[in-house]
């Protein structure tokens, strides 16, 4: 009989150094290893419960410290936890140190999870080998026993066995390599920091290298051979952010050495492996000749997001994954803050509030969930983490409490939560700990943030100005506003800073604020204004509705004259009306009357946010059959931008934002055969839409001969945008469900971006439930994922946005 029952390990044993000897067969696809464990116990207790799964375990011994006695000692199995015990052959008493050695075979993975296997054809046609490995969240016990929690920091010694013209990196400095007998080479790597086994790593593969030394700590870039002229622009991208966090954490890298690498194919984007960051070849490489302004700025933003966890995640980890916002949404704050400090010509803060209005998007839905959730155990559930309102929704509260606090005391806070926490494990209250000792009682952060994290959702901010007042009022901005309101969600209420701006008194260093922490206030203006727009720079997570007036007073100023708001805020105001249209607070006719300024519009931010709004509505007419009707939205929002679109010339000239602005109005102008599109851009459209080549890419894809699996999701997300190409993203996911799952496992990011990507843009009744119905008949579980709600969510919407809309639009347009 097994003898634990829960998800989670009993605490009662402790990790604190892993030796771990491994012999990778890579054209075998097996791997021979063993691992020995030495533990603590810091309770007496009789049985050593771990993670491992997939493993073929040959022999198991123990040895007290006191004795030295190794004995040989049987094992049980519960694969449904992932989890082996070990009944003690001694009771094993409390402080007293035990060491444990697991020999073992195991297959080296054919997916994108744990330590896995690929084969690519390098320049001169010749098959190539290549392992690595990606152990988060759950994979590092199908690569060796382990206790598997993030909480269970300890050190790890890895040596590893390899042909002779590989070259295998692991998280540390490589320590010695020594040739055996027959001919093979085993490199040991040095004694690692304490850290979580999701973040160890290793690699065998053929590879080259640049580097550069970083006040004593070596920097390396690692691609295939043939692509090392690619990895320029990635060794000096690290260099400047390394410099940069050291400085901003006031703490130094802790290790000598810091690997990153370009695998030939990968699952995620990158992955924050102390001291070994991985990545695909995409998100890396960047060759001067080919890449475009935004492969840079994904190369760039992505260093910067992996390195930042070395501090956040690597030197301070979460204690359990229901906090996995601190990893990824403080990654994802310090990206764009770094980039802004760093790389201010990339203006990433486009791509910051861009992201802050999808996730607010998604967070505004009924199956959202708080960042800080408390029921997370199954494997599904931790995948489920990984979505971007951990990301992002983190990233944009990190963002609103900057700001409210200014720059400084977050700083502060922050390094004094590093420095507290290092080499240990965290929670969400630790964070706000932190800040309220810096704040030094002047006031309660960890009060404030509990509210947004803890509650799913956002507030939606009414103002109406009477003379000098501001009357505001908040309630929860809920998408799916039914008739008859829950109950419980009139008790939402969160504590928020508003921010304003006004004629005259503009963008001043400390922007106006008040903390709304009731249903309602009254701000007192110290006079009577033109206009008030409400949330500075949007860096508020919340959506602000005006009354009448005010709406009025807002849409004159962008007539008269824009820029004496930022475009931040003119983006702002283009997204907040098209979303109170869609809710029915606002009508369509003053949503687009908003825009009708656009034509002195020169910034990206805004235009990006109308072209999205409008695409929004022309994709879901277009996909209903209202030809003529998308066709008059095109019509009309080309008119608004066609002195832009005829200023484009097709050259790469410019700001990387510039660019960008350039390639988003050839897109829309191509898309929509609109004059001044070259002739070459249409013939290179046409081309593609003659070769019917979607299905095909797809398919291809998915064999992962010609094109790699790992671009599958992205290439559903592409089809599934355009019209026939959705219907074909959806039966393709359907004919192809299980094998989907087998590749990319249930819950995880690229299975929820394929759901959303096939399905968000159907809005017919029958689509409802031909989705519906298709996930019922798979398993519970898949019919519960998160992402499955969601769709059927977004298809419920859509359907309503159509019938509440549909009219106004054909009699006025
Ligand atoms: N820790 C993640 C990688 C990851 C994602 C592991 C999902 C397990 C499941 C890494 O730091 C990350 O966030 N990568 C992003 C790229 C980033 C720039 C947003 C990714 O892979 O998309
Ligand atoms: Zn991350």
């Amino acid at each position: 009989l097994f003898p634990w029952a829960q998800v989670r390990l009993p605490t009662t044993i402790m990790p604190l150094r892993y030796e771990l000897n491994l012999h990778p067969n890579l054209t075998s696809m097996t791997c021979r290893g063993s691992v020995t464990i030495s533990l603590q116990a810091l309770q007496a207790t009789w049985n050593i419960i771990l993670h491992s799964t997939g493993h073929n375990i040959s022999r198991v011994t123990f040895m007290s410290a006191v004795s030295s006695q190794e004995k040989q000692v049987e094992i049980l199995e519960y694969p449904f936890h992932e989890q082996i015990a070990i009944v003690a052959p001694e009771a094993l008493l409390e402080g007293h140190n035990y060491s444990l050695k697991i020999e073992y075979s195991a297959n080296i993975s054919s997916s994108y999870y744990g330590f896995y296997g690929i084969s690519y054809t390098d320049e001169s046609n010749e098959k190539k080998y290549f392992a690595a490995t990606q152990f988060e969240p759950l994979a590092a016990r199908s690569a060796f026993p382990c206790f598997d929690e993030p909480g269970f920091k300890a050190t790890f010694i890895i040596r590893i066995i390899r042909d002779e013209q590989y070259t295998a990196l692991s998280n540390m400095p490589k320590n010695s390599s020594v040739i055996m007998e027959d001919g093979l080479v085993q490199d040991e790597f040095s004694e690692s920091v304490k850290m979580s086994t999701y973040l160890v790593a290793f690699i065998v593969g053929e590879m080259k290298n640049l580097s550069q030394d970083v006040n004593g700590t070596l920097v390396s870039v690692y691609a295939v051979p043939e692509k090392i002229d690619q990895v320029h622009h990635a060794l000096e991208t690290t260099v400047k952010l390394l410099e940069f966090y050291q400085n901003y954490f006031e703490i130094q890298y802790p290790l000598k050495k810091l690997d990153l690498v370009a695998i030939p194919d990968f699952e995620a984007g990158a992955m924050e492996n102390w001291g070994l960051l991985t990545f695909r070849e995409e998100t890396l490489l960047y060759d001067n000749n080919t890449s475009s302004v935004a492969d840079r700025k994904l190369v760039t933003k992505i260093i910067a997001h992996e390195l930042s966890h070395q501090w956040f995640g690597n030197l301070v980890t979460m204690k359990w994954w229901n906090d996995l916002w601190l990893n990824e949404g403080f990654a994802t704050f310090m990206e764009y803050f770094s980039l802004e400090k760093i790389f201010k010509e990339l203006s990433s803060y486009e791509d910051f509030l861009d992201a802050r209005f999808k996730t607010m998007k998604k967070d505004s839905l009924n199956s959202s969930h708080p960042i800080s959730s408390s029921s997370v155990e199954s494997s599904e559930q931790i995948e489920e983490m990984f979505d971007s309102l951990s990301y992002f929704k983190g990233a944009s509260l990190l963002l609103m409490l900057k700001t409210f606090l200014s720059e400084d005391v977050f700083q502060h806070a922050v390094v004094f939560y590093l420095h507290n926490h290092s080499y240990a494990s965290i929670q969400s209250d630790d964070l706000w700990n932190s800040f309220n000792e810096v704040t030094n009682k002047t006031l309660d952060v960890k009060k404030m943030m509990k509210t947004w994290t803890l509650q799913k959702g956002f507030p939606l901010v009414t103002v109406q100005r009477k003379g000098k007042e501001l009357h505001v009022q908040q309630e929860r901005y809920f998408l799916n506003m039914k008739p008859e309101m829950q109950p419980s969600d009139a008790s939402y209420l969160w504590h928020i800073p508003l921010s304003y701006v006004t004629e005259g008194r503009n963008y001043s260093k400390y922007p106006l604020v008040f903390l709304l922490d009731k249903k309602s206030g009254v701000i007192n203006l110290t006079e009577e204004v033109q206009w008030i727009k409400v949330n500075t720079n949007m860096n508020g997570y919340y959506i602000v509705h005006y009354g009448d007036d005010d709406w009025e007073a807002l849409i004159k100023q962008l007539k008269t004259n824009p820029y004496v708001l930022s475009d931040k805020d003119r983006a702002n105001l283009i997204n907040n009306i098209f979303e109170l249209a869609g809710l029915g607070k606002v009508s369509l006719r003053r949503a687009f009357d908003l825009i009708d300024y656009l034509g002195n519009e020169t910034c990206t931010a805004p235009i990006t946010e109308a072209l999205f709004q409008t695409g929004l509505i022309y994709n879901l007419l277009e996909k209903l059959g209202y030809m003529d009707l998308a066709s008059r939205v095109v019509t009309r929002v080309f008119k608004l931008l066609r002195t832009q679109i005829q200023q484009q010339t097709w050259t790469d000239e410019g700001t990387p934002s510039a660019r960008e602005l350039r390639s988003l109005l050839l897109e829309f102008a191509c898309t929509h055969s609109l004059e001044n599109c070259s002739t070459a851009a249409m013939k290179l459209f046409d081309d593609w839409m003659a070769s019917n080549g979607t299905q095909r890419l797809m398919k291809n894809s998915l064999s992962g001969d010609i094109i790699r699996t790992q671009k599958l999701s992205f290439i559903i997300r592409t089809a599934g945008q355009h019209f026939p190409g959705h219907l074909l993203a959806w039966d393709f996911v359907k004919e192809n469900w299980d094998k989907l799952v087998q590749k990319f496992h249930l819950g995880s990011y690229t299975m929820q971006s394929i759901v959303a990507g096939s399905t968000h843009l159907f809005s017919t009744k029958a689509h409802l439930s031909e989705v519906q119905a298709f996930f019922e008949n798979q398993s519970e579980a898949t019919f519960r994922l998160r992402c499955v709600q969601e769709a059927l969510e977004v298809i419920q919407l859509n359907i309503r946005w159509m019938e509440k809309n549909l009219k106004t639009l054909t009699r006025w347009l």
